[in-house]
């Protein structure tokens, strides 16, 4: 059984990981174009690195939560083929035992060279004065996480998959952001059986064959259950 599954914000919130829509349109106080988007980087970097920066610091201190934990167990499900790709740049999947993840959004915990391209690990503070290990040039380093505007991560692999799948579920996201948001309508127009497993009612909600409404904390292990179950050894 071949299944792709989408998370977002909402797999990691029980992990203590604020989402990105708060009813007051904020994120944790910023505009998203301020933080999120080049033309906000060009304008004041440092405030995007410390918006960073302490996004990175949170990261690093909660854990995978019982959902994360049970997509790693899909994962080693003999009869299951899984491609599990995450808007999310935390890396709770990893920590939770998951060994593939495709970040199409990027990575908190990886930093990037704007001169010479190299991605490099990052667990400390990003600043204008941060050296690129590679060619050493200084005030060229950026998170290497997908901003407005530019394109996310393995599209194409995504697309390949989704025709392919016999399941899409996606996972605590709204499905405000795209191209992520149309991924539902990739599956049903490949004649793909879809799942949303969400605390509310999302965007998307109206496209899934099925949508169940719920904390990913108690849904996610409840729903691996069920399809160990049927295909899992
Ligand atoms: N369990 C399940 N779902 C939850 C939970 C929970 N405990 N808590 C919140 N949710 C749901 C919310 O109901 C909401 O629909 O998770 C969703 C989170 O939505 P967003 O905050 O919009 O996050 P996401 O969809 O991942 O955002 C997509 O937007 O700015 C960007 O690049 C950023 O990757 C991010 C993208």
């Amino acid at each position: 059984m071949k299944i792709v599954l989408l998370t977002g914000a909402g797999i990691s919130a029980e992990s203590g990981v604020q989402t990105f829509r708060g009813s007051d349109g904020l994120w944790e106080g910023h505009r998203v174009e301020d933080v999120a988007s080049p033309e906000g980087f060009a304008r004041d970097p440092q405030l995007v690195h410390n918006f960073y920066n302490g996004r990175r610091k949170q990261v690093l201190e909660v854990s995978p939560n019982p959902a994360h934990l049970a997509l790693a167990k899909l994962a080693r499900t003999r009869g299951v083929e899984l491609m599990l790709v995450t808007q999310n740049i935390d890396d709770l999947h990893e920590r939770g035992g998951s060994e593939e993840v495709l970040h199409m959004h990027g990575e908190l915990l990886k930093a990037r060279c704007n001169d010479c391209g190299a991605v490099v690990p990052c667990r400390e503070d990003l600043s204008r004065a941060s050296i690129c290990p590679i060619c050493r040039g200084i005030d060229c380093m950026r998170p290497h996480v997908v901003w407005f505007g530019e394109i996310p991560f393995g599209l194409d692999e995504i697309s390949a998959a989704i025709s392919s799948a016999d399941l899409f579920v996606a996972i605590g996201t709204s499905g405000r952001v795209y191209p992520a948001a149309s991924f539902v309508s990739w599956a049903r127009r490949a004649g793909v059986r879809t799942l949303e497993l969400n605390l509310e009612v999302s965007d998307a909600t109206g496209v899934f064959h099925e949508s169940r409404r719920g904390r990913a904390g108690d849904l996610v292990p409840a729903w691996v259950e069920e399809v160990i179950a049927t295909k899992g050894h």
